[in-house]
């Protein structure tokens, strides 16, 4: 595996190829990244990941300095996982000034769950991806369900800039007891861990609730009940329809999506219903 730490040493690696595979990540890779880029090889002629930080992501008040940076790390495991390329700026590479134009994402999908508990949070990712997307120019590009809402304004702006990106969802990859994994559950004392499994354990009882016919905002309050019980905080657990995020209609596919902080340690992760 090549690793490249500029632009232009990028885009001469992918000179030759036709339809570049990408997976973007801030680093500190798991499983998770992993299932993404071995879904990726075989969709691509050449298998791309990014590792970067984004700096316009974070609140000031969030953990982007201590967020952690393991490149070493990282490298070793996409190379063994057959990723053939990986892009690591560093930030003056990436944000060489300050990035004064951004993607603003339609309010009505990045304004609310995510977005309504951290403001621009969309905005910072929108404005990243679409610069990778500039840098990488892939034909296919990977994201996880773990962090759905992300995944669905993705989806919208490559609609809308009519970028020739095919979308690809991965699915979320769980710890043996269930535990949505991420690069924050390394952020958990062992007594946590073992009680953080219990927000996807929360989210499984909404999804069965609501096959059996309970009403959203009950199954909603319950669930925030629940977790403040057990001493967390909860921020939403929501019910929504599929794709636009909004409370369901009649006859929707739903999806339920919780994010609640465990101590110091924010953690999100949704279920298809
Ligand atoms: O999902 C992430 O790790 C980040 O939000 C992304 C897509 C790499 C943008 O920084």
């Amino acid at each position: 595996m090549q690793v490249v730490h500029t632009i232009a040493a990028l885009r001469e690696q992918l000179a030759p190829f036709r339809r570049p595979a990408f997976v973007a990540t801030m680093g500190n890779l798991h499983e998770g990244h992993m299932a993404l880029v071995r879904r990726a090889r075989p969709l691509g002629d050449v298998t791309v990941a990014s590792v970067f930080v984004n700096r316009l992501q974070f609140l000031p008040h969030e953990d982007f300095d201590s967020y952690p940076r393991t490149l070493e790390a990282d490298a070793a495991q996409l190379a063994a996982a057959g990723c053939d390329l990986l892009f690591a700026p560093g930030e003056r590479e990436l944000y060489p000034e300050p990035q004064t134009f951004k993607v603003l994402p339609d309010p009505a999908l990045a304004d609310l769950l995510e977005g309504a508990f951290r403001p621009g949070f969309f905005t910072g990712v929108c404005t990243v991806v679409m610069k990778l997307f500039q840098c990488v120019q892939p034909r296919v590009a990977l994201f996880g369900k773990k962090d759905y809402q992300q995944l669905m304004v993705i989806r919208h702006m490559v609609r809308q800039f009519a970028l020739p990106i095919e979308i690809v969802a991965q699915e979320t990859e769980r710890a043996g007891d269930g535990l949505a994994l991420s690069s924050r559950n390394g952020y958990l004392s062992p007594q946590q861990r073992a009680e953080a499994v219990e927000l996807s354990r929360a989210l499984t009882r909404m999804a069965q609730r609501l096959r059996a016919g309970d009403a959203a905002s009950i199954v909603e309050d319950d669930a925030m009940a629940h977790l403040r019980q057990r001493g967390w905080q909860p921020d939403y657990m929501a019910v929504r329809g599929r794709t636009g995020l909004q409370p369901p209609a009649p006859g929707e596919p739903l999806v339920v999506l919780g994010a609640a902080r465990l101590g110091d340690t924010r953690l999100i992760d949704n279920l298809e219903v």
